[in-house]
């Protein structure tokens, strides 16, 4: 018989999904372009190893490949996003029929996907922007699942992609429909500079304990390991704590051996991106992405430690130490609320810029499992979205104002005492900064509005005058009236 969906691109998420979807009980067709130089034949040698004995159509052209598909046809995507993409999509349309549905699993630029999506439904060709979250795990036993683009092709993908997504603590699929165009590409862009900023809080009190407290690497990952069996509960959290574990050859902690130099794929780099082009806030995410950068810096780096030295401080004592655990773990609890907060309103924001109506609540859901920031957190996040209806701030919801209010203290004394020792807590102290913005009626803000209409007469507005009225002085003689 024919394939109910085929899968386009054996990488490693490629044939975890594949596998993922034939456990599910559909038979699915499979494609990987052969790779000029290159003598193996990727989908026979999947055939003969992972998926031996299993419900696969193996394909050796495009052609064969779209013909081996039940109509309408159903194609995942699972190449290199980028050029590729399209390239893919150029050889695939005109085998292609109307009504057929393509999805691109990869993590494409959402604007990209709106462009794609524009341009099949010409050819009545429904295309779906997916993002996909897990890693290879996920991919192989329950991903989460962000599909948005042609509603058409939602009520046909809906049982075969909640049936591989994983579920969350209610047992619901960990997969819903986030919009149309762009919007679940866009959800899974943002969903990975949350990670990228967890990421980065977590490395920030690693390095808090290991260069203020001066703890053991191990002990730090007992430490994380406690703090995961809390409010904490993380899938980065439960990782970080075990990759402390892990020794090398000699017996020293490997994660020591690791260069100090990090780098990224460009997601986290594109929610930074989209969110100054939106003009919406996103310092920690962002403080995330420059961190990385820093780090890639390493020569710099080196050269300006044998410059420029660093503050010296007395290691505190055992007391002392034992109390900064504790307010680490609430500053950790705080600069995950943040994160998430001004992730969930960018979706907001950008949502409605871009009419996607995009369920906060929903994605709040979706992110319960499977993916990489899931944590027990987004249980409250969900319910605080929820009973507020996507209200537009999550630090306007009575839940977390309450809690942050007892959390923000730790927070402070942890980012200045790291300040004093001269250890950089770029996220912490992002997290802290935005807080004290959103909750301060006064910023400076006045006096930059004043110097602009110094030098370019940009006008101001007053606040003893209604909204709208516009004024300008002129500033260089003012002086003299006195
Ligand atoms: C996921 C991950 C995954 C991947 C990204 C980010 O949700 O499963 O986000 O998509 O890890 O490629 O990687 P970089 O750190 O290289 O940007």
């Amino acid at each position: 018989g024919k394939g109910n969906i085929g899968v386009y691109g054996l990488g490693v998420m490629g044939r975890n999904l594949a596998l993922n979807l034939e456990e599910h009980g559909y038979r699915v067709s499979l494609y990987n372009r052969t790779v000029p130089g290159k003598e193996e034949d990727i989908v026979s040698s999947f055939l003969e190893e992972e998926g031996k004995n299993k419900d696969f159509v193996g394909t050796e052209s495009p052609e064969a490949f779209i013909g081996s598909l039940k109509p309408p046809r159903k194609v995942l995507l699972m190449v290199k996003a980028g050029d590729a993409v399209d390239k893919v999509i150029d050889q695939l349309t005109p085998l292609l029929s109307p009504g057929d549905i393509l999805i691109d699993g990869g993590n494409s630029h959402f604007k990209d996907t709106v462009r794609r999506v524009q341009k099949l439904q010409e050819m009545e060709i429904h295309f779906v922007g997916m993002g996909v979250s897990g890693g290879e795990t996920g991919a192989r036993r329950g991903p989460s699942l962000m599909p948005g683009g042609s509603k058409t092709a939602w009520k046909s993908l809906k049982p075969i992609l909640q049936n591989i997504a994983a579920t969350d603590p209610e047992g619901k699929p960990c997969c819903t429909w986030i919009g149309t165009e762009g919007a679940g590409h866009f959800v899974k862009m943002v969903h990975n500079g949350i990670e990228y900023a967890d990421m980065q809080l977590i490395a920030e009190c690693y390095h808090f304990m290991r260069e203020v407290l001066e703890m053991p690497i191990r002990e730090i990952g007992t430490v994380f390991e406690s703090w995961n069996s809390g409010e904490l509960n993380s899938y980065l959290l439960e990782i970080t704590s075990k990759i402390l574990k892990v020794t090398d050859d000699k017996g020293e902690p490997l994660v020591e051996k690791i260069l100090d130099s990090a780098g990224q794929k460009g997601t986290g780099l594109w929610t930074s991106v989209s969110a100054l082009e939106s003009g919406t806030p996103l310092p920690t995410i962002t403080s995330a992405v420059f961190s990385r950068v820093f780090s890639s810096f390493k020569g710099l780096r080196i050269n300006l430690s044998q410059k420029l030295g660093e503050p010296s401080q007395q290691p505190l004592d055992s007391g002392e130490a034992s109390r900064f655990v504790t307010a680490l773990e609430k500053a950790l609890i705080a600069g995950r609320v943040i994160t998430l907060a001004e992730g969930f309103f960018f979706i907001k924001q950008l949502s409605e810029e871009k009419n996607w109506n995009i369920d906060l609540a929903e994605v709040a859901r979706v992110w319960q499992n499977g993916c990489i920031i899931r944590s027990e957190l987004l249980i409250p996040v969900r319910k605080a979205l929820q009973a507020e209806i996507n209200s537009s701030h999550l630090l306007k919801t009575e839940l977390f104002s309450m809690k942050l209010l007892d959390l923000i203290p730790e927070l402070r004394n942890v980012a200045s005492t790291a300040i004093q020792y001269g250890v950089p807590v770029p996220a912490m102290s992002n997290v802290l900064a935005q807080y004290d913005m959103l909750r301060s009626e006064k910023l400076p803000a006045n006096l930059i509005q004043a110097q602009r209409d110094f030098f370019g007469a940009h006008t101001y507005e007053r606040v003893d005058r209604p909204r709208g009225e516009y004024f300008h002085t002129d500033w260089s003689n003012a002086n003299d009236k006195t």
